[in-house]
């Protein structure tokens, strides 16, 4: 499907806001104008071939060439970047998490149920593939009742007491990190295959590092450090690794490990959905195949766009099987959801996350943090 000419606005350039733009190119949406702090905005527009730079985020939501906002900054600038969008009447893609906690997340909410725009939060896991058909099994009845649903998000980009990133500091991730950054990814991913909520959890917590050494200086995300180097020690507060059993409002169970210090794991989503019918099973880092288990006949190996793959994915791939559509592309289908809402209307169940999903997600985490404080089971508020 083609999108209109939209114009959009993306605040940050740091990792993710490239990926955006990059994504928004692909839809044929025109990208008018970057936003990031200092002169930065100005050399990253120069060099990417963007016509307008801001230093200040108000300037970019009410300029006139913007009709779509994406937050790419830091977490904790959602809140006030996506209030300002919304009260300029703009349509607003926000990274994930929402904002640092469910007073700034409904505060979000509120506005954007007023308002007469989209506001979708980018948790693109939804739009692989292998997702969007393994919801629609389940919702089909394919793998029967589900019993449990097990699986991890492991990365090891902070593995080292070195590594650095603002994810580190409550005050700029929020005060879960793993859960809130990679974790949230998974619950919301598995929620949207299952149509169901996660009800309530029991959560242990782990920091690796109890103190890091910061690099004097700026760092951005998935960037190394040179060897000459100087350093200041930190206490670290947020969760290098994590472990929480889930219970879904369908009454079916799970169990996530999230960990950003697991050596080997550079971006692994795993997942198992095991039901009275049968078992599926999907890995990020594999991200063309299925796997369906049977107690009695053979286990399968779908591909991606072939008849064993299934049809639940439909107008969801542009390339045929053999040509791996991977995480940018979840971006590219993700916006293109959106962008169809933008100029259609806003769909009755839109596929992508809402402001209400996102809102729920920073729940899910305020209820694992407070399991893992008091070490019980603890409802998920709302
Ligand atoms: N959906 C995904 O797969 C995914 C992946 C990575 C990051 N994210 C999310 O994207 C957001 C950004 O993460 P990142 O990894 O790109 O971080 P990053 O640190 O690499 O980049 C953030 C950028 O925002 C800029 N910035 C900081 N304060 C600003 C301000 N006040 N105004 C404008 N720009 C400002 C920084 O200078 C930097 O260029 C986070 O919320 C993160 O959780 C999502």
């Amino acid at each position: 499907m083609a999108t209109q000419p939209y114009k959009a606005g993306i605040i940050g350039t740091g990792f993710i806001g490239p990926v955006h733009l990059e994504a928004l190119r692909r839809l044929g949406v025109e990208v008018t104008a970057l936003c990031d702090v200092g002169d930065r905005a100005q050399t990253v527009a120069r060099q990417l071939g963007i016509p307008r730079a801001f230093s200040d985020y108000r300037e970019l939501v009410t300029a006139p060439d913007v009709e779509v906002v994406h937050i790419t900054a830091p977490n904790r600038f959602h809140r006030s970047m996506a209030l300002a969008a919304l009260e300029a009447g703009r349509h607003v893609v926000c990274e994930k998490p929402l904002a640092l906690n469910t007073r700034e997340t409904a505060a979000i909410v509120r506005v954007a149920r007023r308002a007469d725009t989209v506001f979708a939060v980018n948790y693109n896991v939804r739009f692989y593939p292998a997702v969007l058909e393994l919801r629609h099994r389940v919702a089909r009845g394919e793998l029967g009742d589900l019993m449990h649903v097990n699986g991890s998000y492991f990365q090891d980009w902070l593995f080292h007491d070195t590594d650095y990133n603002w994810r580190l500091l409550p005050e700029e991730g929020g005060r879960l990190r793993a859960v809130a950054d990679i974790g949230t990814h998974w619950m919301d991913t598995v929620s949207f295959i299952l149509g169901a909520p996660i009800r309530s959890v029991l959560a242990d917590l782990g920091i690796h590092h109890q103190t890091r050494r910061r690099p004097l200086g700026e760092t951005q995300t998935f960037r190394r450090a040179n060897r000459r180097q100087r350093y200041a020690s930190y206490r670290v507060e947020t969760e290098d690794f994590a472990h929480v059993l889930l219970a879904f409002a369908n009454g079916t169970r799970g169990s996530l490990a999230v960990s950003q210090v697991a050596a080997g794991r550079k971006n692994c989503l795993r997942l198992e959905l095991y039901g009275s019918k049968q078992s599926a099973a999907w890995d990020s880092e594999h991200p063309e195949i299925l796997r369906f288990g049977q107690r009695e006949g053979a286990n399968q190996v779908a591909v991606r766009n072939t008849p064993a793959f299934g049809r639940g994915a439909a107008g969801f791939m542009d390339y045929p099987a053999g040509h791996v559509e991977g995480f940018p592309d979840t971006f590219k289908m993700l916006f293109r959801a959106v962008y169809a809402d933008i100029a259609h209307g806003v769909s009755k169940s839109p596929l992508y996350a809402t402001a209400e999903d996102g809102h729920r997600e920073v729940a899910v985490c305020e209820a694992i943090l407070k399991s893992h404080r008091r070490g019980a089971w603890v409802n998920v508020a709302g």
